[in-house]
């Protein structure tokens, strides 16, 4: 019941681990057949934040619509799939469970095999959606709003950590900023904007460097130095300039991340990049990232917006080479909350 007669690998993924509830069709890792997300920001902006019970109920009220929409989408039934695939970690607890749940009971039902999924990977893999010739390895920032990591994919499933944040994330960092400054939740794509009419210059803020871990990221003290400068100008009764906040601040994160990675890159003699993840959508970290890898000869990939912020079709492109590995999980796949880069 496990291997199909077609060569073909179709899966049928989901994904949960936070405000997203989205279910994709992916043909052989790389074809896109359908994306479906229903984001859950609407919800969540009143309070600022995830929270995550509210992110539980949501992902259970919207699960098998979405799915059903990814299914009717591809033009395709649950039958014709060779696998399905859920992420299992890392992620809210509450959040995952509701795919994982999901999965399980379509691949019993159907007697598909069943392929859980790093998150992680899943925003490395994006990469290959769009771009066929791209293979391992090569050297990936994956910058979200849970995790900053500098990873070599050394081949599918297997990655070295060569940084990582030590307190928080970029995206986290993005997040916090714009609501000192009142921009609203999610954060990064509203600095992002605001960030175009200011100037990146205006105002002077601290890179971090971590002394022994060349490649490690902290940006608690960027983000200290943000709030600080706010209370600040506000005891001065000065008028803060948000779009020239903003610029600096992006500024100073994405000065740090192209500096980490192309030193990367040129020390471990890798000539590919890629970056994944929520804030690689994030429009001056493109253009410097690009600007750099062109002056350094290394080749620059990324996903399009829609595969950077959390989807299933990323989840597809990874459980492809899980599947092909032979990778399959049983019945008892379980979420898990804090599931480490490399572990099963
Ligand atoms: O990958 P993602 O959807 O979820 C996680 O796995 O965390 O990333 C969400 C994060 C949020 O922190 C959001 O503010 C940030 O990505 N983000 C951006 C941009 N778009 C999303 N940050 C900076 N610039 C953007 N354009
Ligand atoms: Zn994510």
């Amino acid at each position: 019941m496990d291997e199909k007669k077609t060569t073909d690998v179709t899966v049928l993924a989901i994904e949960s681990s936070c405000d997203e509830t989205a279910a994709a069709v992916v043909r052989n890792g790389r074809e896109v057949l359908s994306n479906v997300i229903s984001s859950q920001i609407a919800l969540h902006t009143q309070y600022g934040g995830v929270v995550p019970e509210l992110a539980s109920r949501k992902h259970i009220e919207k699960i098998n619509q979405v799915i059903g929409a990814a299914l009717s989408e591809a033009g395709m039934t649950l039958p014709e799939m060779t696998a399905v695939a859920v992420t299992y970690g890392p992620g809210l607890v509450g959040a995952l469970l509701v795919g994982v749940a999901a999965a399980k009971a379509l691949a019993y039902g159907a007697g598909l095999p069943l392929v859980g999924v790093h998150h992680i990977e899943g925003h490395v893999s994006a990469n290959f959606l769009e771009h066929p010739d791209l293979e391992p390895p090569f050297l990936c920032l994956i910058v979200s709003g849970g995790h900053t990591h500098l990873v070599i994919m050394k081949d599918h499933d297997e990655f070295e950590i060569v940084g990582r944040t030590r307190d928080d994330a970029a995206g986290e960092a993005f997040d916090k900023v714009a609501r000192a400054i009142g921009l609203g939740y999610p954060g990064g794509p509203k600095i992002d904007l605001a960030a175009r009419e200011g100037n990146p210059h205006a105002m002077e803020f601290p890179r971090a460097k971590i002394e022994g871990c060349p490649y490690d990221f902290s940006f608690s003290g960027l983000k200290s130095a943000v709030l600080n400068y706010l209370n600040h100008e506000k005891m001065a009764g000065r008028e803060v300039n948000r779009a020239d906040l903003a610029a600096s601040f992006q500024n100073a994160v994405v000065e740090v991340l192209v500096d980490h990675t192309v030193r990367a890159a040129e020390e471990y003699g890798i000539r590919k990049v890629a970056i994944a993840g929520g804030v690689a959508s994030n429009s001056a970290l493109r253009v410097s990232m690009a600007a750099a890898c062109g002056r350094a000869g290394l080749k620059l990939y990324y996903p399009s917006p829609i595969f950077c912020t959390d989807n299933a079709a990323m989840i597809g492109a990874a459980a492809y080479y899980e599947y092909k590995k032979g990778v399959r999980s049983g019945l008892d796949l379980n979420a898990v909350p804090n599931l480490r880069l490399g572990e099963r």
